[in-house]
Parts: structure tokens; sequence; C-alpha cells
């Protein structure tokens, strides 16, 4: 939500800042796409541009109007909250003499008595946004250090922010600060950079620093330094970004989505190496919680909002069959604010794939205070809500980038079921010759995935065909029933049609109403080999909604002839045990949404009025 760059380089200006700052604004523009703009520090002084729509219209602009050369530069993408996607709510916001420019993610939440306020003191405003008081405040309290200014305003503000500002008589300056949005620097020779993920600067560096909450960051082109809002000097916190610029590239496919897709075999495998000591016993280094707290845990809640938590709606199954610990699955949003029954024997579990959703972040702190404790599922290395977390564990899936999640869902599930097994041994409900028999399942599925992707042609041959149907129904029962709402979130996320997964049980109960002549209905059968009768009570689905004029579309094991004579089609996927058998079982949903929104024409990565990194409230 909002992304934002920062660089400062050589003291002899050149086109290097802001081609920096573009590249940048370029691998972020996933995080929102209404507007974006960049602020140059030039010997001229500040030179800005900006405007509404997305990176292409500012890139065409700056094509046919060349800004001069530069040594320090700020850059942004936005997600508008205050004040609607034009030009003149564009970022970079600059104080009246032009003096201060201000790039921000988050809400500034006092924003109204600010404005009033300088307003009062004869201020004239340019735009409706709230970040463009942070601009006019700065300039007043800029007294020859942008850092000192920057902690003064820092601290009257409220709501959340990361702010990057650049001053015209500091050349070779960029400051920084975050509370509650993310922020990290990258550190290059002789060129720092600034971003709201490490996206932003990967191209140029692997090596970059953590900030906390509440930090001020002064970056110059030999130098970081960083500071608390009081000015005390805090040691940063060095790591090196375990993936590289070309895993944020599209490579061949027409989308970020269809390419995650693809991504997928990796994902998971990746998530699961190193996991394992010489002996096969799981040894999930990341997870510093004390043992006797992880044997006394009676409760597990998953938080999580979107596709993540769907995954933790998956594992919910998984644990509490391995582990026979009780799990609630709730999204963060309604937890925090449900006055949940959490307490010291609790263990919290939030999965996200950015690290900085600001319901799950909330939820988190939430559950600290109440004394739970709080194991993180996060893909984003130096992201917020690991660093507030008693312990994570990381899924290795690589940048995603499409605003609708796929590999992030993979590798979310996969991580959820090594903690599983972890808690598992860890308490003794399974014996250790049954959890290596699950990690040996688990390692079979990157194959499977890649051989679904491999078949995935009549997948895409049904989108394609069914692009104008109004409305298309998902059915699954046990692990199946996520996996349906997983396929009708991906449909209405990036194709904006209609779509409903329900619990196949479910359907006498109400949703049978809506079956009509041609509805597309895709129904996820579980294996004949899995528990009880399940498999027979979705067969029995299918005929009863084919009754009714449905098309059912199936996904089904391979080899279950019983689906042949009711189904519309049958995407077969291969062999899985139960549990797992989400992870095969998605992938042709996620194909069959990212293959009708293409041929819609619409644009698969960037979906309208979303972003992929939701940190506001
Ligand atoms: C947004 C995105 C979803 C994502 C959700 C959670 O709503 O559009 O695709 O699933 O946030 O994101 P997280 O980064 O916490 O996994």
């Amino acid at each position: 939500m909002c992304g934002i760059v920062g660089y400062v380089g050589p003291q002899t200006p050149g086109p290097r800042p802001l081609e920096v700052v573009m590249g940048g604004l370029a691998r972020l523009e996933y995080r929102g796409y209404d507007s974006a703009g960049v602020a140059l520090v030039t010997p001229q002084g500040l030179v800005s541009a900006k405007r509404a729509g997305k990176l292409g219209v500012l890139a065409a602009d700056l094509e046919a109007a060349p800004l001069p050369p530069a040594t320090a530069a700020i850059g942004h993408t936005r997600w508008a909250t205050h004040g609607a996607p034009t030009d003149s709510n564009a970022h970079p916001h600059l104080s009246e003499d032009g003096t201060v420019a201000v790039i921000h993610n988050g809400i500034i939440e006092n924003f109204i008595q600010l404005r009033a306020e300088l307003a009062a003191d004869g201020v004239a405003f340019s735009s409706d946004t709230d970040t463009e008081t942070v601009a006019h405040l700065l300039a007043r309290a800029y007294d020859g250090d942008l850092t000192t200014a920057m902690r003064t305003v820092a601290k009257r503000l409220q709501g959340t922010f990361t702010l990057l500002a650049v001053h015209a008589d500091a050349p070779d300056t960029v400051v920084g600060t975050r509370h509650d949005s993310p922020l990290v620097v990258g550190l290059g020779e002789g060129e720092n950079f600034l971003g709201s993920d490490v996206a932003a600067f990967i191209a140029h560096t692997r090596e970059a620093v953590e900030l906390g909450q509440d930090q001020v960051v002064t970056l110059t082109p030999d130098g970081v330094e960083v500071v608390d809002f009081d000015g005390n000097p805090v040691a940063p916190k060095r790591y090196t970004v375990d993936w590289d610029a070309s895993a944020a590239e599209k490579g061949g496919f027409a989308s970020f989505m269809d390419k995650e897709i693809h991504d997928q075999p990796h994902a998971v495998a990746d998530t699961l190496l190193g996991r394992t000591d010489a002996a096969g016993h799981l040894v999930l280094d990341e997870i510093r919680v004390d043992e006797t707290v992880l044997r006394q845990i009676d409760k597990i809640i998953v938080i999580a909002c979107g596709t993540a938590a769907y995954a933790g709606q998956v594992a919910k199954y998984a644990i509490e069959h391995w582990c026979r610990i009780p799990v609630e699955v709730e999204l963060a949003h309604e937890f925090r604010y449900r006055d949940p029954v959490v307490n010291a024997k609790t263990l919290v579990v939030a999965v996200s794939q950015s690290g900085e959703t600001m319901d799950t972040l909330m939820a988190v702190r939430h559950a600290r205070e109440q004394g739970a404790t709080v194991l993180a599922i996060v893909n984003t290395h130096g992201s917020t809500i690991p660093r507030e977390s008693d312990a994570v564990l990381y899924t290795h899936a690589g940048p995603e980038v499409a605003v609708a999640s796929t590999k992030a869902f993979l590798a979310q599930i996969t991580a959820a079921y090594l903690l599983g097994l972890y808690l598992a041994q860890l308490r003794g409900t399974k014996f250790p010759d049954e959890i290596a028999e699950i990690l040996d399942d688990l390692r079979e599925i990157p194959a499977k995935v890649q051989q679904v992707l491999d078949e995935a042609g009549p997948v895409r041959e049904a989108a394609v065909e069914m692009k104008d149907v109004p409305s298309v129904l998902f059915l699954g029962r046990h692990v199946g029933y996520p996996v349906a709402m997983e396929g009708a979130l991906k449909l209405k996320e990036i194709a904006y049609l209609h779509a409903e997964g329900f619990a196949a049980g479910e359907l006498k109960h109400g949703p049978i109403a809506l079956i009509e002549d041609g509805q597309p209905v895709f129904v996820i059968v579980p294996s004949p080999r899995g528990r009880d009768s399940l498999h027979s009570k979705v067969v029995s689905n299918i005929q009863e909604i084919r009754a009714r004029g449905a098309r059912p579309l199936v996904i089904a094991e391979e080899g279950d002839t019983d689906v042949l004579p009711f189904a519309d089609r049958v995407f077969f996927v291969p062999k899985t045990a139960s549990l797992l058998a989400p992870l095969v079982a998605v992938v042709p949903l996620q194909i069959f949404a990212c293959a009708l929104a293409a041929a819609k024409g619409l644009d698969v990565d960037q979906p309208r009025n979303l972003a992929k990194s939701v940190t506001v409230e």
C-alpha cells in the first residue's frame, strides 16, 4: 500500500538518482498504482514530477520533458486514502517555498487538526492529502538539519506513517522515518537506498538494514545513521537478502501472477529445505520459543487476512489431527475487536506474505499484550510482523509481486504443516516414523504441482470459454472447503467476477437455491482413499447440482472414475495424501482465474482497488 523509494549517491549531479528511483517504483508498483511521482535534489533546487495513473504515465512525461541531473531522489506510487487519485494529490508534496519534498505511506490520523493549525497560520494547501501537512511542518521545523526536523515532526503525528524527505539545501541527504509502516535500507558503495521493501533496491544491492518502530534514518552517500525520535543513536540490524533481482522479473511469462503460479514447485521445495537434522528430526531453527512453553500450549489461534487466512484454515485440519490441540482461525481484523480468550498457554500464529498487513500486525500486538506467545509465518525478511513476534518461521517463496497471492499460499500451508509436525514431535502426538512419512509426502508435492502445471492446458481452455459467465461457485469439503474459498477469492480479485466458495455439506442449507441452468460450479472432490464417506458425499453433491442444471467443473484425484458420469469437465490432479491435497487442488483454480482475467483483457497483476500489502487498518 503505497510504494516508497529513496536514493542518495555521488555528489556530481547525474541521471542515476532518477533512474534508480523509477526502477525501484516499477518493482514496487504492486503496492499501489493510483498515481506516481518523484522529487530530485538538483543544483537548481528541488524538482518534482507527478501524475495520476500508473507509473507508465509518469515515465512517458519524463521522457517528453526530462528532469535535470541530481544527487538524491525520492519516489512514490500511491494507493489513495485521503483525496482522490489526481495529479495534485499524487506524492511528493512540497512545502510552500519548495524547499522540502515529502512522500508518505500510511494515514496521519490527526491531520485535520494539523491542517487547521497550518491554515490558521496562513498556509495555502495545494492538495486534499494528509501528507501535505508534513511538508509544511518540516519546512517550519527545519533549522539547517533535516533529521532533527523529522524527529520534531514525527513526534507530532498520530496514525501510521513511513515518511521520506529531501531538502533543497541538503543535496547529499535523504531522511526517513517509520511508525507502523514499512521501511528498509539498502547499503551500496558510495550510494545508499531506502524502500518500502527490498524489491525497491534489489537490482543494486542485497545488503540491507532493518529499521525498527519509531526510528529516523539519515542516508548519505557513505553513511546510514539511525536514531530514535528523541535523537538517541540506535545500532541498526544488517542482513543479506536471500534472493536476487531475477526473482522479481516476469521471466517470459505474460504476468507476474502466471510466473508466480509456475514458481510454486520451488516455493514449496525451498520452504521445506534444511528443516531436518541427520537423524531426520525436524529442527525449526528460527523458532526460538522455549520448548516447555510449546509443550504447555493448550490452544492455537491462527490470525491472518485474505489468502493467508485460507492457508490458516487449511492448516487447522492438519494441526488438530496431528497435535490434538484445538486450532481457531480468525480474520485478524475481527480477532482484535472481539475480546478473544487468550492467555499464556495460547500460541497465536500470524500468517502474512508481506509481514506488513496492518490488521495482522495490530492483532499480533493485541495477542502479545494478553500474554500469548506469537509465532509469525512470513515471507518477507526485514518486515514488521516477525520483528514484533516471539518467533518466526519464514516461508521461502521468493518475492511475490502480483497482487493476488498464489505461491505464498502454498508456502504458507507448507510452513504451517512444518509447524504442526514440529509440535507433534515435541509433544509426542505422532511417532517419529509417522512424521517422517508425512515429510516424505510433503517432499513429493513440488513434483506433483509441476505435473498439474504441465497438464493445465484444458483448465486454460475452460477459462477462456467461460470468460463471460456472470458467476462461478466453488464447493469443497474438509480441507477442500478453504480451497473452494481461495478459488473464489482469486476470481473476485482479478476477474471482478461474482464468485463464492461453500462447504459442500452446506449446499442443501441454502446455496443450492443459486443453482440454475448453466451455472458453473467447481467441485473439489476429496480422495476416495481419504476420510470415511466424504468422497461419496461430494460425488452426490455433484449429482444434485447437475440435476438442477449446473455445469460441474470437477477437480478430482487421477483414477477417480466415479466423478466422470456427472461432470461437465474433470481436471485430474495427482494422488496426494488427504491433508496435503490442497497444495495440488488449488493450482488449477489459480490458473483458471489467471487465464479468465487475461481473456477478459484485465490487468492480472494490478487489479482495480486492491493493493498487495495493506498497511492501513
Ligand atoms: C491483501 C492482498 C491479498 C493478501 C492479503 C494478506 O488483501 O490483496 O492478496 O492475501 O492482503 O496479505 P499478507 O501480506 O498479510 O499475506
